[in-house]
C-alpha cells in the first residue's frame, strides 16, 4: 500500500490549504511580522494583562486572554459578551495596534475577504496543558466579516469541524506564523484547540500566542 511509504513522514505542507468552503489555511502568512506582533502583544497585554476568564459555568479557562481594539470578548459568570472597558481595570482597551490591523487585512484579502476591517482582536495565550474546546464564535454582530486567527510560538492541533458540534473535525497543525482564515459558509463552524504540548519555541518561548481578528460591533 502506497500510505505505508510515507508512514511517520510529516504530511506535505503546502503554502494554503483548504479546510473547508470559504475557511482557508496560509502557512507561514504572518513569519515575517512575528517580532512586530510579538512587541505588540506586550504592549497590549502590559496595558490589559492576560487573565484567566471563567465561564458562565463557573470554569477557570486554562487559556489565558487579553483584548485590544474597540471592543473585547469577555466571559464571566453573567455570560459572553463584547466590552469596550477592561472589566479587571476598568479602562478603556488598548487601541489595536497597525501591525496587527495590517496582518489581519492582508490575510483576510488573500483568502477572499478584501472589505474585513476588524475592530476587535482577542489575544489568547496557551501554556503547556492548556486548550480550548471546540465551540462556534458566534458573539459578533455581524456574521458576514470572517474570522482571522495568527498563530504564534509553540505549535497548536486545531480542530476544524462543521456547523453541527458532532459533525467530524479535521486536525491541522498550526505554527509559528500560520494564518487560519474561516468566513461564509464556514464562519459558523465548530473549531477547538487541542492540549498544548511542553516545547520551547527559539523565539516566544514556552507558550503559544493566538490572535483572533473579528468584526464584533
Ligand atoms: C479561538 O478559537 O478563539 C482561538 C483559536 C486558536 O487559538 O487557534
Ligand atoms: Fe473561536
Amino acid at each position: 500500500m502506497t500510505s505505508d511509504l510515507f508512514a511517520g513522514l510529516e504530511p506535505k505542507q503546502s503554502a494554503q490549504e483548504n479546510m473547508a468552503k470559504g475557511a482557508i489555511l496560509l502557512r507561514g502568512q504572518a513569519v515575517a511580522r512575528a517580532d512586530d506582533l510579538l512587541a505588540a502583544i506586550g504592549k497590549v497585554s502590559a496595558a490589559s494583562p492576560f487573565r484567566n476568564m471563567v465561564t458562565p459555568g463557573g470554569h477557570v479557562m486554562s487559556v489565558a486572554m487579553t483584548n485590544c481594539g474597540q471592543a473585547g470578548w469577555v466571559t464571566d459568570r453573567s455570560g459572553y459578551r463584547y466590552d469596550g472597558i477592561d472589566p479587571q481595570t476598568g479602562q478603556l482597551l488598548p487601541e489595536m495596534p497597525e501591525s496587527l490591523l495590517t496582518v489581519a487585512t492582508e490575510a483576510a484579502t488573500k483568502a477572499g475577504y478584501p472589505d474585513f476591517r476588524p475592530d476587535a482582536c482577542l489575544i489568547n495565550r496557551y501554556e503547556p496543558g492548556a486548550r480550548l474546546s471546540l465551540h462556534q464564535d458566534r458573539n459578533e454582530r455581524d456574521m458576514a466579516n470572517p474570522i482571522v486567527s495568527v498563530s504564534l510560538g509553540l505549535p497548536a492541533t486545531f480542530q476544524f469541524g462543521g456547523l453541527k458540534r458532532n459533525d467530524p473535525v479535521k486536525k491541522y497543525a498550526l505554527l509559528h506564523g500560520d494564518v487560519a482564515v474561516w468566513g461564509g459558509p464556514s464562519r459558523l463552524c465548530y473549531h477547538g484547540v487541542m492540549m498544548l504540548k511542553d516545547g520551547e519555541h527559539p523565539v516566544v518561548g514556552r507558550m503559544r500566542l493566538n490572535l483572533t481578528f473579528r468584526g464584533a460591533l
